[in-house]
């Protein structure tokens, strides 16, 4: 992939080429369609950053099943809580049924905290975490991923879906993001990226 630059960011080394995804991603739909055969599977995936790897995945699940999206977006100016404005309500009901949560990435966990917690209020008959990206050392609250696509390190990610400032979705490849101007490294911390507002 070539290097993407938007003002003061520009993306640095491919973290995970589309290859790997693509190969991961399949592996993921082979195993949720096992765990998942004779039950009524409801996908619910966040959006906005997720929806590139829900389409993805959800064409690698080959039992039946529905999809529907959830929009968030953080409240800025309390970053960390948790507490996340939810932008799209869910469409359909999700009460006795078996829901899978299909998120870009896990960090602290608030985020996906808070969701399940929300959706609990529906009364779904069960509710696992699919993530494709897991940075677990950030993580703040503990939760179980049932289907992680890769462990990353604490690095902040674009691509495949994913953004910084609503740019960088479109890369077919997640790379890792570095600030013009700031540390030499690759290695960039969400704090020193800014705010992660756009999920
Ligand atoms: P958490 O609440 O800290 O677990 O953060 C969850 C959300 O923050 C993710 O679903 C992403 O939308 C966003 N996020 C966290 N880390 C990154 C990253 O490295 N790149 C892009 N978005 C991120
Ligand atoms: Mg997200």
């Amino acid at each position: 992939m070539n290097s993407f630059s938007t003002g003061e960011s520009t993306t640095g080394k491919v973290l995970i080429p589309q290859n790997r995804l693509q190969e991961r991603v399949s592996e993921l739909g082979n195993e949720i369609s096992q765990a998942f055969a004779e039950k009524d599977l409801a996908i619910v995936a966040i959006l906005k950053g997720s929806f590139i790897f829900a389409a993805d995945l959800l064409r690698a699940i080959k039992i039946p099943c529905s999809i529907d999206f959830m929009g968030i977006s953080s409240y800025a100016g309390q970053p960390r809580s948790g507490v996340v404005q939810i932008t799209k309500d869910l469409d359909q009901s999700i009460g006795g049924r078996n829901v899978l949560l299909v998120e870009d990435i896990i960090d602290t966990g608030l985020t996906a905290t808070y969701l399940i917690h929300t959706l609990r209020q529906h009364q779904p008959a069960s509710i696992d975490i699919c993530a494709l990206l897991d940075k677990s050392a950030r993580r703040i609250i503990d939760l179980p991923i049932a289907y992680r696509g890769f462990e990353i390190p604490d690095v902040f990610v674009v691509g495949y879906g994913m953004d910084f400032q609503q740019q960088y979705r479109n890369l077919p490849d997640i790379a890792i993001l570095k600030l013009n101007g700031g540390p030499k490294t690759d290695v960039i911390l969400p704090d020193q990226a800014g705010n992660k507002s756009g999920s």
